[in-house]
């Protein structure tokens, strides 16, 4: 009798996902539901900032292009100005802008000639609008006429640090969580337990070397791909065994970390 216990504790044939009990299954719900929001909202956000980089709605290779490397050939007012900003001045007005910008944006010129046509075009919404340069300062425009060098090296040393150590601590919690899945291949569920480490370190790799080389920027959507799908499977395989499942079969006994 005794001996049979001990083989029930070490044979552990309760450990796989639609057997645990409903404390256990209510915590790594919760977790997944709000890894769930987060990814919905690191999705708004990205389609915020970087998707509106090149100017057009949506996520594209100009996007992380623009974002990354830059365009060391133009100014971002140049850029705007033909792209989402083209239909917000004459383009009489707009070749003054451009020409000025082209020159190096000079303060003298500034004063005398080109502050009146940021007035009369531009600062309607470029003084009044949060977030947006505020055109009513020298100081701001001619940070938007500066030649644009994408990324500095500092702000990608700060996002890459933090990215890797905190979404590894994510991959982390959704790999244990996906470790007791059963009836699946293990060569499977090793893909989809390390795979994310490796889509996010070329992904942190890939803007720096975007940075230095603008045609890299598709590694960094492949492997932002790579990684939402893995995660995709993690949640819903896993939310999918420790609900649904243990309705339609009989109780599971198989120890999945064995
Ligand atoms: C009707 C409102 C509106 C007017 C007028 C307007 N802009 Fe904009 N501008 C925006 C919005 C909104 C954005 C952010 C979205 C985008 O980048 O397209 C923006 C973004 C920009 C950016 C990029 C800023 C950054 O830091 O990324 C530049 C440069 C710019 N505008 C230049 C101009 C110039 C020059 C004019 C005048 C000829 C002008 N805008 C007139 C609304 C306006």
């Amino acid at each position: 009798m005794k001996k049979e216990e001990n083989n029930s504790v070490t044979d552990a044939t309760w450990l796989n996902l639609p057997s645990l009990n409903l404390t256990v299954k209510s915590l790594l719900t919760s977790y997944l539901l709000v890894i769930g929001l987060g990814a919905v909202l690191a999705t708004v956000q990205i389609l915020m900032t970087h998707g509106m980089a090149d100017g057009k709605v949506g996520l594209s290779v100009d996007d992380i292009v623009y974002s990354y490397h830059g365009d060391p050939a133009h100014s971002k007012i140049e850029i705007k100005l033909n792209g989402s900003m083209k239909d917000k001045a004459s383009a009489a007005d707009q070749m003054k802008i451009i020409k000025w910008v082209r020159n190096g944006a000079p303060e003298e010129q500034w004063n005398e000639q080109i502050k009146d046509v940021f007035y009369q075009n531009c600062i309607s919404c470029h003084s009044t609008i949060p977030g947006l340069p505020d055109f009513t300062q020298f100081e701001e425009v001619k940070r938007v006429a500066k030649s644009d060098k994408g990324a500095s090296a500092a702000s990608l040393a700060r996002v890459s640090h933090i990215h890797i150590f905190a979404i590894s601590f994510i991959f982390f919690f959704n790999g244990i969580i996906f470790s007791l899945t059963t009836g699946l291949k293990q060569s499977f569920k090793i893909f989809i337990v390390s795979a994310p480490f490796f889509f996010i370190s070329i992904d942190v790799f890939s803007w720096w070397l975007t940075k230095i080389d603008a045609g890299f920027a598709w590694l960094t959507i492949i492997s932002g791909v790579g990684y939402s799908l893995c995660s995709a499977v993690v949640w819903i395989v896993s939310l999918y065994q420790m609900w649904i499942l243990p309705r339609f079969a009989a109780p599971y006994k198989v120890n999945t970390w064995k």
